[in-house]
């Protein structure tokens, strides 16, 4: 069911954790399985020096967070947010169907620790939108 590379991501992820002097948090949270993903960053220089996650969820959620952490470090947060849940699937070398909005929350995450990075900067970003998943 799944590819190696997820099982790897799911028995060894990466960037576990928090960073405590972190300057963008991100959570989003699903309502109906109840997984929850938390993103730390330190951001400097519109640059993502480190990133860390903690995911309360299911196993495909833990791979892609942990893929989608080690793609979006040191890069700048714009790149950052062009990451798409499909780039995350495509480097897990896929996903099951019914597993595919588990990597939405990867990408939600992301852009909800940068939208808080924003913030902090003075720049005028809107509240993350409600996270749902259609499960
Ligand atoms: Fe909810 Fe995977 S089952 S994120």
């Amino acid at each position: 069911m799944y590819s190696e590379k997820v099982m790897e991501h799911f028995a060894n992820p990466r960037n576990v954790g928090e960073i405590p002097d972190a300057n963008a948090v991100g959570q989003v949270g699903n309502a109906k399985c109840g997984d929850i993903m938390k993103m730390y960053m330190k951001i400097e220089d519109n640059v993502i020096k480190d990133v860390k996650f903690k995911t309360f969820g299911c196993g495909a959620a833990i791979a892609t967070s942990s893929m989608a952490t080690e793609m979006v470090k040191g890069k700048t947060v714009d790149e950052a947010l062009k990451l798409t849940n499909k780039a995350v699937m495509e480097a897990l070398d896929g996903l099951p169907k019914e597993k595919i909005h588990c990597s939405v929350l990867a990408e939600e995450a992301i852009q909800s620790a940068i939208n808080d990075y924003r913030r902090r900067s003075g720049e005028d970003v809107p509240e993350d939108k409600e996270y749902t998943c259609e499960h």
